[in-house]
């Protein structure tokens, strides 16, 4: 089957629009405020730099090589034992899980864009009651904006790679980051940034546990969108001569310095006008919006730049999440995009309104198990088991099982030196590291 390619351009906005997504904007933050600020950026950072850059560069060259879907890919490159390696595709449905909420929190920014026209809450109280009765009581709404998330994303998907995914990239990449760009200007000239920037770069290590340490090394994954198959995917649309590592370096660039960009403008607002890095999932949501009323009409206008910067960040993503499952039904089973399409949209809709259910009174009951809804659970789950393990399998695959002389050929050249340290990395800090954090994720540890 031929697959569409991307520009050269065009691969990398749509792999950086994949990683730039709500674990930027939306929940990293959240944790980092969660879990005290420096320490967790430290190990945050370290993880992006040594485990995660190489499990770019590892992801890109099974797409690059497999030049299929992630199950036939993965199928085509183990030399033996291609009937259990071919489940490393698998993970693909990792995606299809995490849209599950990501959609509902979408859904959230959209009503968020709209309601910032004519309303900001005016104390802290006012804006927990808003977000609160939302998540809470209001199915109609959440339910309304998910479903317009649904056929958002179903449509891009439906128009292809070149005339849905990358065209979309390539219009709400370079918008967000001026949008984001412009805010962090205004931020620096206001005298809370140099707390905000204590906040993220004073390391305090009391603040680190195992959880802290796990909840890290997992955003390090979820913001990178490694682990389920999203870079693969679009790598095997890469071209021909197409230099990975270069590839791999921009998207991790970018994510993270649009992650320390937009969180550094955050805590900012926040510490100036608002109640300092406020905890949990409703920091944009309740604290921001506050501290953007405080601000007057310019606050007005921040607050809708920057949902719709949000809203950009989580579509992007989105489709980078679904793409791989469609991909494999196009390619496997000769579905038609637009059945491919329509019925994996269907499928994160479906179980988004479970989501949307977990939170509100009366429903959430039957939806918790223990100390999370169903909306945390799949967060939970995917974020911090299903891509990290991914992320591992992928790392053995290409450091263990392609033969080293297929890897070499194509990754000596553009590594140069670098080549044995990458390949070192793959087959024994990765998987250690990966070990370890599935100890202390099992409470091991
Ligand atoms: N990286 C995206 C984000 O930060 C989420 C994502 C994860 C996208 C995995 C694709 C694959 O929001």
């Amino acid at each position: 089957m031929k697959i569409a390619r991307f520009s050269r351009v065009g691969f990398i906005l749509a792999a950086a629009g994949s990683a730039v997504g709500l674990g930027n904007i939306w929940k990293f933050p959240y944790i980092a405020g969660e879990y005290g600020g420096g320490a967790f950026v430290l190990v945050y950072l370290l993880t992006v730099l040594l485990i995660g850059f190489s499990i770019m560069i590892a992801e890109m060259l099974i797409g690059y090589m497999g030049r299929r879907d992630t199950v036939s890919s993965f199928e085509e490159l183990a030399p033996t034992k291609k009937h259990l390696w071919k489940f490393g595709g698998f993970q693909a449905l990792a995606g299809l899980c995490i849209m599950i909420f990501y959609s509902v929190v979408i859904g959230w920014i959209f009503n968020y864009i709209v309601t910032s026209f004519t309303y900001l809450p005016a104390t802290m109280q006012e804006a927990e009651n808003v977000f609160g009765s939302m998540l809470h009581s209001d199915f109609t709404t959440q339910f309304t904006y998910h479903t317009i998330a649904f056929l958002w994303i179903t449509y891009v998907l439906n128009r292809g790679l070149k005339g849905g995914i990358e065209k979309m990239n390539f219009f709400l990449m370079p918008a967000l980051m001026i949008i984001l760009g412009g805010m962090f200007l205004y931020a620096t000239t206001l005298g809370a940034f140099s707390e905000a920037l204590h906040f993220m770069f004073y390391p305090n290590f009391s603040k680190i546990n195992g959880e802290a340490f796990v909840t890290a090394v997992g955003h390090a994954f979820f913001t990178l969108s490694l682990g389920m198959g999203a870079i693969m995917t679009y790598s095997a649309s890469l071209e021909k001569d197409a230099n990975l590592v270069k590839n791999a370096f921009w998207v991790v660039f970018l994510d993270t310095a649009i992650a320390i960009v937009a969180g550094l403008m955050l805590f900012t607002f926040l510490y100036q006008y608002g109640s300092g890095p406020a905890k949990g999932p409703g920091l944009v949501f309740i604290s921001l919006p506050a501290a953007f009323y405080e601000m007057g009409i310019i606050g007005n206008i921040f607050a809708i730049l920057f949902f719709i910067a949000l809203a950009f960040a989580g579509l992007t993503s989105s489709v980078s999440l679904v793409e791989p499952m469609v991909q494999y039904f196009i390619d496997r089973f000769s579905w038609s995009r637009l059945k491919a399409s329509v019925l994996m949209g269907l499928f994160f809709w479906f179980f988004g309104i479970f989501a949307i259910l977990s939170n509100i009174d009366g429903a959430k009951e039957y939806l918790t198990w223990g100390s999370k809804n169903f909306f945390d659970w799949v967060d939970y789950i995917t974020a911090a088991i299903m891509l990290p393990l991914g992320g591992l399998i992928m790392a053995v695959f290409v450091g263990f099982i392609i033969p080293k002389n297929r890897v070499e050929s194509i990754m000596r050249p553009q590594l140069r030196w670098a080549f044995d340290a990458w390949y070192f990395s793959l087959r024994y800090i990765t998987p250690v590291a990966m070990f370890v954090v599935m100890l202390s994720l099992m409470g091991v540890l």
